[in-house]
């Protein structure tokens, strides 16, 4: 209600309201390499679009009369209670957008009371991103890669800092086919990213093992591989470590930050790692959600990673009802195409308990830092309370298929 308020006393908002204009801003305020990173998909972004789609074509249809003046947005998730179905999605290397990156979507998180998945990839270590959410909850986002030894070590690192829950990511283990990086040449760039994490982990600090020394070579020719030797220097700054030993911590991430090998045995592992709650995101099939469900995972969350893995790939709200069918007493998330706070709405009614919001946060902290980030928020939140109240749905518990128009469950 408050910002609907603030909106017709003709404050101008930072960031735009509307999902499209918030991408056109967006575009403006990011590089070419960062924006068509963000925005871009898997192949011909059929996915992507899917995506959206889906969303377009499920329609809602409001109760009359029902007295829904006071709403209750607050959702129950592996026995905590939060303000709302609404977390912020772990994304990778935010410092693209903004160079406050994680911290100042932590902070804009805590503000706002929402709840952050801290991602495996972040700009910043995890203990300074936790510290920043200042006691408002966070999970962390896990990439299990070939090395077990770093991945416990950020798996312990993540329980210290008060994560609620570890979510393992299993969409991403190579990376997807993208064009738009692949036709600007920005690979090698975006390889050098997201290693702070990795950078500020003792256990992948011990496995480099090159004496340190002057950095040696030619220059590098290309204008990407010269931001690569910057960011190394900048790293390396920050990180106290040499410049050779700064390429060979590169390559060693990118040799093992993902493992294709993975199996469902492997979680067994992670099981007695940790006691915290265990999520599998990007679960798509009806059969891996059971499966997760007979091996005593503790939630899902259905992603296809924006579209950014496989093109062709299901839409996530398609796949949505069959997953919480199949998942039985397990709580189902989804991402990918949540764009609105009646996307929210569309989400709950088919059986999702909560939803991760990904690229529009990120666009809000390319154009406006912290601030940006928590006008998004408010906007989606405040556009899912204005929804649920005309809908004539009292609480977010309460939204179920009975407000969505026959024939439209999905698929
Ligand atoms: C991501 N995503 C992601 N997921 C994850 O588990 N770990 C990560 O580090 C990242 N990094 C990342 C970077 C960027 C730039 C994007 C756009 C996405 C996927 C993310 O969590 C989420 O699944 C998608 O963003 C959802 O799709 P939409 O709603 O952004 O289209």
């Amino acid at each position: 209600g408050e910002i609907f308020v603030q909106g017709l006393g003709g404050r101008r908002p930072l960031v735009p309201t509307a999902p499209a204009p918030l991408e056109a801003a967006a575009q403006r305020h990011l590089s070419e390499v960062a924006f068509a990173y963000v925005a871009g998909s898997a192949g011909a972004e059929r996915t992507t679009r899917a995506n959206l789609a889906a969303f377009e074509r499920t329609k809602l249809v409001p109760r009359r009369l029902v007295g829904s003046h006071a709403r209750d947005l607050s959702v129950t998730l592996l026995g905590h209670t939060y303000r709302s179905p609404l977390l912020l999605a772990p994304i990778g290397v935010l410092e693209l957008a903004h160079p406050q990156a994680d911290l100042a979507v932590a902070r804009a998180a805590h503000a706002e009371g929402i709840p952050y998945v801290l991602s495996s990839q972040a700009s910043y270590p995890m203990e300074q991103v936790a510290a920043a959410m200042n006691g408002t909850p966070h999970w962390f986002q896990l990439y299990w890669g070939t090395d077990d030894g770093v991945t416990r070590s950020f798996v312990q690192r993540a329980e210290r800092t008060g994560a609620q829950a570890i979510v393992v990511t299993l969409d991403t283990t190579l990376l997807g086919w993208r064009p738009r990086d692949l036709d600007l040449g920005s690979l090698p760039f975006l390889r050098a990213q997201g290693i702070a994490q990795y950078l500020s982990d003792p256990v992948f600090r011990s496995r480099l093992n090159v004496p340190v020394a002057p950095a040696g070579g030619s220059p590098p020719r290309s204008p990407a591989l010269l931001r690569v030797a910057l960011q190394h220097l900048a790293k390396a700054r920050t990180f106290d470590l040499s410049s050779t030993q700064i390429r060979e911590a590169c390559a060693r991430f990118v040799a093992t930050y993902t493992n294709p090998a993975l199996g469902w045995d492997d979680l067994a592992r992670l099981r007695e790692w940790t006691r915290l709650p265990i999520l599998l995101k990007g679960i798509m099939h009806p059969e891996d959600a059971r499966e997760a469900a007979r091996r005593g995972l503790d939630g899902l969350v259905v992603s296809n990673h924006g579209g950014r893995q496989i093109d062709g790939e299901q839409a996530t709200l398609d796949a949505l009802p069959a997953v919480v069918e199949a998942a039985g007493d397990l709580p189902v998330l989804v991402d990918s195409g949540i764009r609105t706070g009646s996307d929210i709405a569309k989400a709950l009614a088919l059986g999702a308990r909560a939803v991760l919001l990904g690229r529009p946060y990120m666009y809000g902290l390319g154009i406006a830092g912290e601030a940006g980030v928590r006008e998004v928020i408010r906007n989606v939140i405040a556009e899912f309370d204005l929804t649920l109240g005309l809908l004539g749905v009292r609480s977010a518990r309460a939204l179920d298929a009975s407000v969505l128009a026959p024939g439209e469950t999905g698929q």
